[in-house]
């Protein structure tokens, strides 16, 4: 991974966390959007024709597991909603945008994604696969990006530019929520609160040091046998403080977390998206 890239995209993930803050900059126009239905989240990120990110929404919602649709209606009121915002907020109609789909999805649940993002008034002109949108933000070096979101964690290994092996295994943040949850005797969504808060990842270390252990032994299955220099983290479980030394030390591989790596795929889907509508 070559350095001035992952310092543009770090940069460009710092300009998409302002946005999600309430900054919004009208850049230069013909904007496309990138829609990330997750497992936790949902997220839709605007960039403008250079590349910018001018605007954006993340809400969490349960409307999809593991790349399948669950709730459509609620997708998709839920993704319309934020498409109306943020045409408020930056004074225009959004019309053209992508979708992404964890490696693997079925032509099915692909098409779900789609219809979400389509029944939401977006022409859709990509669908891509979750790990390809987040390495047009790390750059398409050679590389592992592993992404750890709320279901599950998703392995691709990147050679000169071209994903040559993925894999999605069940394991996610839920689980360590889980773990919280049971270890303390609280419900999930206070276990999730905790969790949420940084300044208690230390204390909750060896409660979820075994899902961690999980986590990276699924990465390492996966990895050995190939020649990987690297394995960059996103999505947001892979924010939790000490994750990355203990798939350092599984691996033996050095591990690199952007600073928002919960941006990283949502931003990712829109940049990948085809510029004007073409
Ligand atoms: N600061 C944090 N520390 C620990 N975990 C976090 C943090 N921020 C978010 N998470 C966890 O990250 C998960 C959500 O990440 P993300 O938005 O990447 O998932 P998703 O895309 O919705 O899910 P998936 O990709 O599995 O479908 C949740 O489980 C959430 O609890
Ligand atoms: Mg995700």
């Amino acid at each position: 991974m070559c350095l001035s890239e992952v310092k543009s995209g770090e940069k460009l993930c710092e300009a998409f966390w302002d946005c999600l803050n309430g900054r919004i900059f009208h850049g230069s126009g013909n904007y496309r959007i990138g829609v990330d239905l997750g497992t936790a989240n949902v997220v839709v990120a605007v960039v403008d024709d250079e590349d910018n990110p001018v605007a954006g929404k993340i809400e969490r919602a349960e409307v999809v597991r593991d790349g399948i649709v669950v709730d459509f209606v609620k997708a998709r009121n839920i993704v319309e909603n934020m498409i109306q915002e943020l045409e408020h907020e930056l004074r225009t109609d959004l019309q053209y945008g992508a979708c992404a789909v964890p490696p693997g999805t079925a032509a099915g649940d692909f098409r779900a994604t789609r219809h979400v993002v389509e029944s939401a008034g977006i022409e859709v002109l990509d669908v891509f696969e979750e790990p390809v949108a987040a390495a047009k933000v790390l750059g398409m070096e050679d590389q592992a990006i592993v992404d750890i979101g709320g279901g599950t964690t998703g392995i691709s290994i990147i050679k000169s530019g071209e994903i040559i092996y993925t894999a999605d295994e069940p394991t996610g943040g839920v689980h360590f929520t889980l773990v919280i949850a049971g270890n303390y005797g609280l419900d999930f969504d206070r276990a999730e609160e905790l969790k949420l808060d940084s300044s208690n990842h230390r204390k909750l270390l060896p409660v979820v040091k075994p899902v961690m252990e999980k986590v990276a032994t699924i990465i390492h299955r996966h990895i050995k046998g190939y020649d990987v220099e690297k394995i960059c983290l996103v999505g947001g479980t892979s924010s939790f403080e000490g994750l990355k030394d203990v798939i350092e030390q599984v691996t033996g591989i050095p591990v690199y977390v952007p600073k928002h790596c919960i941006l990283v795929t949502p931003l990712g889907i829109a940049l990948s998206c085809r510029k004007g509508g073409i």
